[in-house]
């Protein structure tokens, strides 16, 4: 479905120009194999260009990944490596398969890195891996998957390492077109170490060394945080078993979680490289918020949890049940990290949240308004799943105020299902929440997907167009203001 006009109930702001591109869970099943876990149902690419006259057009595309074409040919699900597994499963031979062929559905999120030397951006598909698939952001057509050298500056051998594991949240660098993100190395060899390495993305295809450390395990790590000198990964103790990883071929079945162990935080010194690690309490985090230094600290916020479980209970077989959906625990909890180097000490501290929004803390999928990334700012816009703390399917879409409880505000309409937001800015904004939240939803009584155009200071919908398919559940995505 490619360039379909929509219709918005009310009039648009005239500079509301430019391209919205998410990226989500698209296909859970092909023939008759279905995957086991939500989060490896097969990308699809959905936009909205906004040509800033009023109109509007919508498109949606699956990713052509090399895993969903083979899978399409087959009419089953393709050997490829997964989350978890498939039912039915994988047999011997298609697991090695799996192995060979490595991770190849790029369905968390899309970024685009500028090419100095074309002059021009590249789009992209992620996951958490090192792997991209380049697509045509008009068309949503894929163009084809990116796996740049690894600019690791060292002698060591890759076939010594399984080296996929990545961030799907890359960040940009202050001040350049560049952004950062990670690689992990797995050693499968026997007293050699693994290592993390922070890496600079000049371009999808250009990639320059920042800084690297040896870990004596690899732990699972989602997104990181960037303030105008550091970069701050935690290290959660949730760490690749590489012998179940060889034995299982499926990444998340080999992560072994340690509830007793703490929580490692590496600091890199962005210009220099220079490597700091510091130990706190046990906690796994998706998502990092936004990061600042203020006087000697380094301030991280994290939508945390206390375990993985949460993650690993997005199972379909459980999503599809309503008393073992409903029975999983679900609440994040907005934590403050206060790191500091001197000291070598990492503090956080909770945040209250207003009476009337008891829930407003426990935010994940968190936005911000972008122009406030790397410095102090007071508003996280977050989905709250079961925030009547009985139904999984009671989403809320929450504006957490840090500096002030009374602004904790929730959109909320019983029976719709909203996903991550994205914050735009009203030109000439004087206020951090001056602007608007363009947020996908389901509508579960008509069964239509509809774009809400939700105003960030009252979170209040100010205009919403149904779209003439129905969205699955997306994950990320972003909008592209200066699209042309
Ligand atoms: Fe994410």
């Amino acid at each position: 479905m490619a360039d379909v006009p929509i219709q918005f109930e009310n009039p648009l702001p005239p500079w509301l120009n430019g391209l919205l591109i998410r990226n989500g869970l698209g296909r859970f099943e092909i023939g008759a194999r279905k995957f086991d876990h939500s989060f490896d149902a097969f990308g699809k690419l959905s936009s909205w260009r906004f040509w800033g006259n009023e109109s509007v057009t919508f498109s949606t595309k699956f990713l052509q990944s090399d895993s969903y074409k083979a899978s399409l040919r087959s009419h089953t699900i393709a050997p490829y490596l997964l989350f978890e597994g498939v039912d039915p499963p994988f047999n011997e031979v298609e697991k090695i398969t799996a192995l060979i062929r490595g991770i190849d559905n790029m369905n968390v999120n899309v970024y685009r890195f500028y090419n100095a030397h074309h002059h021009q951006y590249q789009y992209v598909a992620l996951n958490d891996y090192w792997k991209v698939y380049d697509f045509d952001p008009k068309s949503l057509s894929t163009v084809k998957s990116i796996n740049a050298e690894v600019p690791d500056g060292t002698s060591d051998s890759s076939l010594a390492f399984l080296r996929f594991l990545s961030s799907a949240h890359p960040l940009p660098e202050m001040g350049t077109t560049n952004h950062f993100t990670f690689v992990s190395s797995v050693s499968i060899v026997p007293g050699l170490k693994s290592k993390i390495e922070l890496i600079r993305i000049k371009s999808a295809m250009e990639r320059e060394l920042v800084g690297k450390w040896s870990v004596d395990k690899v732990p699972y790590m989602h997104s990181f945080s960037i303030t105008k000198n550091y970069a701050i990964f935690f290290a959660s103790p949730f760490y690749v078993n590489v012998l179940k990883m060889v034995r299982y071929a499926e990444p998340f079945n080999c992560l072994d979680w340690y509830e007793d162990e703490q929580t490692t935080i590496y600091v890199v010194e962005l210009h220099n490289g220079i490597v700091h690690s510091i130990n706190t309490d046990n906690v796994f985090t998706m998502h990092h918020i936004n990061a600042f230094e203020e006087d000697e600290d380094i301030v991280v916020d994290i939508s945390s949890y206390m375990s993985p479980d949460f993650v690993k209970n997005l199972q379909l077989s459980i999503l599809l049940d309503p008393a073992r959906r409903n029975s999983i625990d679900v609440h994040p909890l907005l934590k403050r990290y206060h790191i500091n180097l001197r000291n070598k000490t990492a503090v956080f501290k909770l945040f209250d949240s207003s009476p009337d929004i008891p829930f407003a803390s426990k935010i994940d999928m968190p936005t911000i308004n972008e122009n406030y990334r790397y410095g102090n700012y007071c508003f996280v816009y977050g989905i709250v799943l079961k925030k009547d703390d009985i139904e999984l399917s009671r989403i809320a879409l929450v504006k957490k105020d840090l500096c002030n409880v009374k602004g904790d505000k929730q959109w909320y309409v019983p029976g719709h299902y909203p996903v991550e937001a994205w914050f735009v800015q009203v030109p000439g904004a004087k206020e951090e929440d001056d602007g608007y939240l363009l947020v996908p939803v389901l509508d579960g009584e008509s069964r239509q997907s509809y774009l809400a155009i939700i105003s960030a200071k009252e979170m209040k919908t100010v205009n919403i167009a149904y779209l003439p398919t129905i969205i699955p559940f997306g994950l990320h995505g972003k909008f592209f203001e200066d699209f042309i």
